[in-house]
Order: structure tokens, then sequence, then C-alpha cells
């Protein structure tokens, strides 16, 4: 199924917070944030984007990334979210291909994800792996005892980079 993508706005702030709680996925301290990036991206904080996508005039899911500070040309996708009644439709994926766009037109090089090790993430993790992402690095522990963080990267550069650091 086609969506729409669009900015989001501050009309889409209580369906975002919403949404990303409606995962079961996220503690509510990690939705708050959610809600608090938005915030700083509508008062004009450049390092939080975010992209929505829309199902007619229905918000049913964004992204949000931004630069890695301290490096150049490397990004950090701090969310990607679609409601829970409309994941396997196709959404998340135009949500990552228009932010890798995005990128790639923004001098954009590294795409790094973080995520966690646990079952509930399996699925999640399965998106990233068969979208082109590749896991780097494993923390044990990180988040919570026999909780890792897996961190998941793109080379947007299709080897340029990897062969740049050879
Ligand atoms: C991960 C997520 C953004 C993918 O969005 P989506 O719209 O369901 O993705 P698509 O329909 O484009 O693609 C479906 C793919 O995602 C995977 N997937 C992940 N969660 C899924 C779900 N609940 N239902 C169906 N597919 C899911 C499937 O393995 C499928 O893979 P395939 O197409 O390679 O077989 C979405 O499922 C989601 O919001 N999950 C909860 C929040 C989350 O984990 N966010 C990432 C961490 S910040």
């Amino acid at each position: 199924m086609s969506c729409s993508l669009r900015p989001v706005g501050r009309a889409q702030r209580a369906r975002l917070e919403q949404l990303t709680a409606a995962t079961g996925l996220f503690r509510p301290d990690e939705v708050a944030i959610a809600v608090e990036l938005l915030d700083d991206a509508l008062g004009g904080d450049d390092a939080y984007r975010f992209l929505g996508a829309f199902s007619g005039d229905e918000f049913v899911g964004y992204a949000c990334w931004g630069p890695t500070p301290g490096t150049s040309g490397t990004y950090d996708l701090y969310w990607i979210v679609v409601d829970p009644t409309r994941q396997g439709q196709g959404f998340g994926t135009q949500l990552l291909q228009a932010v890798e766009n995005n990128l790639m037109t923004d001098d954009g090089r590294l795409v790094i994800v973080e995520t966690s090790s646990r079952a509930e993430y399996e699925a999640t993790r399965a998106f990233y792996e068969r979208r082109g992402y590749a896991r780097a690095a494993q923390i044990p522990g990180y988040y919570a005892a026999g909780d890792d963080l897996v961190i998941y990267l793109k080379d947007l550069t299709h080897g340029v980079l990897a062969r740049a650091t050879a």
C-alpha cells in the first residue's frame, strides 16, 4: 500500500505519542523522548528531522533522524515507528527509503541504528537486515541485564567508505 510522506507538524504531536506508545515496545520515558525530539524539531533544532507517513489524512508512522554529533556525513536514525494496526503494509520501508534518499542528497555516508537484542525486537532487526543494514556491534547488557545494544549500519556510499578505510 502506498502512503504519502510529508513533514510532521504540531497537529500530529498527540497522535505521534499515541502510536509510539501503541507499539508496546517503548517505556513511557522513551515515548516522552520521541515527543520531546519532535518539539525540538518544530522549534527549529536541525539536530532532529522528522518525516511522516500518511494514509490519506491519517498519520500512520514516522521516522526521526539527525546528524551524529562530532562526525562528518554520519547520521543516526533515532526512531522509526508505524502504527501497529498498519504494520506490514510497506509504510516502514517507504519511510526508511525516503530517509536514505534524503541523506544521500545531504552528503550522508553512513546511517547508524541502535536497537535492542530482546526477543520483542526480532521483527525490527529482521526489518533492518533485509533492507541492507549490517550488524556492526553488540554491547552485552547495555540497556539492562540480558538486554544488549545492537548497532546496525548502512554504508550509503556502496563500498566507497569501506575502500577508503581499508
Ligand atoms: C519496524 C517497523 C518500523 C517496520 O514498519 P512496517 O511498516 O511494519 O514495515 P514494512 O511493512 O515496510 O515491512 C515489513 C517488514 O518489517 C518486518 N516487521 C517488523 N515488525 C513487523 C510487524 N509488526 N508486522 C509486520 N512486519 C513487521 C517484517 O519482517 C517485514 O519484513 P519483510 O518485508 O522483509 O518480510 C514497524 O514494524 C514498527 O513500528 N515496529 C515497532 C517499532 C520499532 O521497532 N521501531 C524500530 C526501533 S526504533
